[in-house]
């Protein structure tokens, strides 16, 4: 086999952030590899945060940002992120994302923790969904790309530190390794690791794991965001994602009420039905002790339903009709702050490996990601690390490398056990006691899958994080 000049850059997961690097890597050579199963990407409602409005300004939405991830944010980075937002909805615009738009412009909506009007949105709460089918659409033609389908990674070949590719195990069982010039982990976050999640179960760490077995530094691993409001559905949530009320119908003005119709955020916060999240999902936490939470839709302008089709599918699919009832919520875990620690440029600690997206750690969403920015982290930084692989020199070695494999995952059984776990002792709410019997459970499990070490790490952190900070609250402190 003749050996090519330049290596690829090899990206892995075909969700926003994957699939921007590798448009933005054009012309080097890529492949992409897509396990072919729906991530987080396009199951996003919400939309897209950038400062549009009159009278908004990036610096209103970096002082939002910040008060959300309650400070432990990286507020330089912050500032570079939120500054490309205009510009990265324009460079949607021409890859063909047809964003909602009114006679004065784009439609900007309103979610939890922002205090101005700045998410952008497509086919009303299908922002997710259009923005990856028009960037497959692109990536599909373009000439750079190869696109295979049906892959898991399940090993990062190493030269010494420097990565130098993946083996892949094709939908037929067959092994192969690729061999790169640079690997992009863009596998997104944690999520289906815990019992109640918004996530699709292929969300379960398996890009954290690849990098913590290479030995690659992480970073605020506790820092998991719950959602207030996912559709709490009888049967739902064993594993099972539970779907999304999104943020944007209380953008809208449907409010969270208790099981005596009385307001649930009011004297609580002063930005009340749209506090941050984790203010909110706590909120509905110690509520819920009380009995069933909802978000009550039903005093809205007609014709709010254009607006929110996602919403109205699903709550209709449960046999609730959200112009008459109020839709029954729960918290749970939706997005991990913490990662694989990266700079600007997606570079973690291991030469030849980058990260980019919900999988990464880069401190722009700090203890709480602030709502649609994460869309937005993907697409800007995504660009970035694609301009960088674009001109990075490519080294080429003839020596032998290895291969760190992640190894055996868990059987079904100690999954969901595990996500009962997780959920109990690393949900909304933290104590000591509930942490530590955790840590102790997870690492006699850990050599029985990766899911356990994926765990105990996160339980890890918790642990040692005695106060409370954003997503991460300690009952006990
Ligand atoms: C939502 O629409 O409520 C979720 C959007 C996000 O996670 O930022």
């Amino acid at each position: 086999m003749t050996r090519p000049a330049s290596p690829p850059v090899v990206v892995v997961g075909a969700g926003v952030a994957g699939l921007s690097v590798a448009l933005s890597a054009a012309p080097r050579e890529v492949i992409l590899l897509d396990p072919g199963e729906a991530g987080s990407s396009r199951l996003a409602q919400g939309g897209i945060a950038a400062a549009l409005a009159a009278g908004d300004s990036v610096r209103a939405h970096v002082a939002d940002t910040l008060q959300a991830g309650a400070f432990h944010n990286d507020e330089a980075l912050a500032w570079s992120v939120l500054g490309a937002a205009p510009d990265a909805v324009a460079w949607l615009q021409i890859m063909g994302v047809a964003f909602d738009r009114d006679d004065r412009g784009l439609q900007l909506g309103r979610e939890g923790g922002h205090g101005a009007h700045r998410i952008v949105h497509a086919g009303g709460d299908r922002t997710g969904e259009r923005v990856v089918a028009a960037l497959q659409g692109r990536a599909v033609r373009a000439g750079h790309v190869e696109w295979r389908t049906g892959v898991q990674v399940d090993g990062l070949l190493l030269r010494g530190r420097n990565v130098a590719g993946v083996q892949v195990r094709s939908a037929d069982g067959r092994v192969e390794t690729i061999e790169a010039g640079a690997v992009v982990l863009a596998t997104g976050g944690l999520g289906a690791l815990f019992q109640r999640t918004t996530n699709t179960g292929t969300t379960s760490g398996s890009g954290l794991a690849l990098a913590m077995a290479a030995g690659a530094r992480t970073r605020d691993l506790e820092f998991v965001q719950f959602h207030p409001t996912a559709f709490d559905g009888v049967g739902d949530g064993d594993g099972a994602r539970l779907p999304l009320i999104t943020e944007a119908l209380r953008g809208a003005g449907a409010r969270l009420i208790d099981h005596r119709s009385r307001s649930l955020m009011r004297g609580h916060h002063p930005l009340g039905d749209l506090a941050p999240r984790d203010v909110v999902s706590r909120r509905v936490w110690d509520a819920r002790r009380d009995g069933p939470v909802w978000v009550d839709a039903t005093g809205l302008r007609s014709g709010w339903e254009r607006a929110f089709p996602t919403v109205v599918e699903t709550c209709r699919a449960r046999g609730v009709d959200p112009y008459t009832q109020p839709i029954p919520i729960t918290a749970a875990a939706h997005f991990h702050m913490g990662g694989i620690a990266t700079d600007p440029l997606g570079r973690t600690s291991l030469p030849n490996l980058h990260a980019v997206g919900e999988v990464t750690c880069n401190g722009l969403h700090g203890a709480n990601r602030l709502a649609s920015n994460s869309l937005l982290e993907a697409v800007v930084c995504g660009r970035w690390l694609g301009a960088h692989l674009r001109l990075a020199p490519s080294r080429t070695s003839r020596d032998a490398f290895r291969a760190v494999a992640l190894g055996d995952g868990l059987e079904a059984g100690a999954l969901a056990a595990l996500r009962r776990r997780l959920w109990d002792a690393a949900g909304p709410v933290r104590t000591r006691a509930a942490l530590s019997a955790a840590v102790r459970e997870m690492k006699a499990m850990a050599a029985s899958g990766w899911q356990a070490r994926v765990a105990h790490a996160v339980l890890q952190a918790a642990l040692l994080r005695p106060a409370s900070l954003g997503a991460h609250w300690r009952a006990d402190a």
